[in-house]
């Protein structure tokens, strides 16, 4: 496994690469940060790291790495680089001001790790030749090109940890549950923690559901000598508390909910999340030293894929609704 360094400094299209998350925080941006930074030292070329996303960049709250600097960080949740939202970069003068800052920096290679927001920020720099590569990290699993995101697999197993150890309360006080989980406009996390966890019904943006249907399928339960039950429900649906009381009113049973929120975009990453990311992040710099630019990076199966910015933010993402229902069939 020892390695003796690679430098390719002299080779490379990039000589100094900078690396910002952006957007929501996901478990494994640590493990990411660290294989970008440490890949870059390895080939022989500078690194800095741009705290708090885009706003920082516009900031200039930039620093260089070295290898000490992503030491312990690996199995760590969150982003050591902090991130943010900053809507100025969605206007011509913030992205004018980020590339300024570059310039003064000396970078010019990027890498952007975050959501479909912080992928369009990417895209809108590559567009205006500033040499930048994507990496998909959110928990909510909701990009095309790609199988997985960094910190969907923390997530879901987050959340069916939460759901098992509310089914012993629910199972012991023979009750009814709703259950909130993140997905801003996608069910994937409801989808696989819910066939995971078995949850009785799940309830998700991209299909259409019939709230007399899921009151139906509760009371055959009870029929059939069900004792509790519960009710999945991504975010994206709306809130967890109005289907609860619904439920309540309609069938008169005592309903409790749960809504898991942040608690999901927390914890240590998984080892899936840690060798994704890493994986991820060294393709990156591997990318940036090749002259590439303006790609996302994915994974297809076990093989890492880079797809076109362009294709991968206007490629309409759907869920797995096989998935979906067979979680339906298995709770029947
Ligand atoms: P996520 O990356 O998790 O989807 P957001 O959608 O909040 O999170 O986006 C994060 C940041 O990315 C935004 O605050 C903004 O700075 C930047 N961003 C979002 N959309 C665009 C866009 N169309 N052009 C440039 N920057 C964008
Ligand atoms: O995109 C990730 C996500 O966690 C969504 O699931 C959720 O809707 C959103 O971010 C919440 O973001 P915040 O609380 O940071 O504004």
């Amino acid at each position: 496994m020892e390695q003796e360094r690679e430098d390719l400094s002299e080779k490379s299209s990039v000589k100094h690469i900078g690396v910002l998350t952006s957007g929501g925080d996901a478990p494994g941006m640590n493990a990411a940060i660290r294989a970008v930074v440490r890949k870059s030292v390895y080939h022989g070329l500078k690194v800095s790291g741009i705290r708090h996303g885009y706003a920082g960049l516009i900031a200039g709250e930039i620093g260089e790495m070295d290898l000490g600097s992503v030491a312990d960080i690996i199995q760590r949740g969150g982003t050591k680089l902090y991130t943010a939202r900053c809507p100025e970069f969605q206007t011509d003068q913030g992205q004018e001001k980020g590339i300024e800052m570059l310039r003064q920096y000396g970078i010019d290679g990027l890498v952007i790790i975050g959501g479909d927001g912080s992928l369009r920020g990417a895209r809108a720099l590559s567009h205006r030749g500033v040499r930048t590569i994507g990496v998909p990290g959110t928990i909510d699993n909701d990009l095309p090109c790609t199988d997985y995101t960094i910190g969907f697999d923390t997530a879901i197993n987050t959340a069916i940890d939460a759901i098992d150890k509310i089914r012993d309360t629910a199972t012991s006080h023979e009750r009814t549950f709703v259950i909130e989980v993140m997905g801003r406009n996608a069910g994937d996390i409801a989808v696989i923690s819910g066939l995971a966890g078995g949850a009785e019904s799940i309830l998700i943006p991209e299909a259409p559901f019939d709230m007399e249907q899921i009151f139906e399928k509760l009371e055959r339960g009870v029929e059939r000598g069900k004792r509790h039950s519960i009710i999945l429900i991504a975010e994206g649906v709306g809130k967890g508390m109005k289907i609860g009381e619904q439920i309540a009113q309609r069938t008169g049973w005592e309903v409790r909910v749960t809504v898991l929120g942040h608690l999901q975009r927390g914890g240590s990453p998984t080892a899936y999340d840690r060798a994704l990311a890493s994986r991820m992040g060294a393709m990156a710099v591997d990318l940036l030293i090749q002259g590439e630019t303006s790609k996302m990076i994915g994974i297809k199966g076990k093989k890492l894929v880079a797809t076109d910015i362009n294709e991968a933010l206007e490629t309409t993402r759907e869920v797995d609704l096989s998935i979906y229902e067979l979680a339906g069939i298995l709770s029947i």
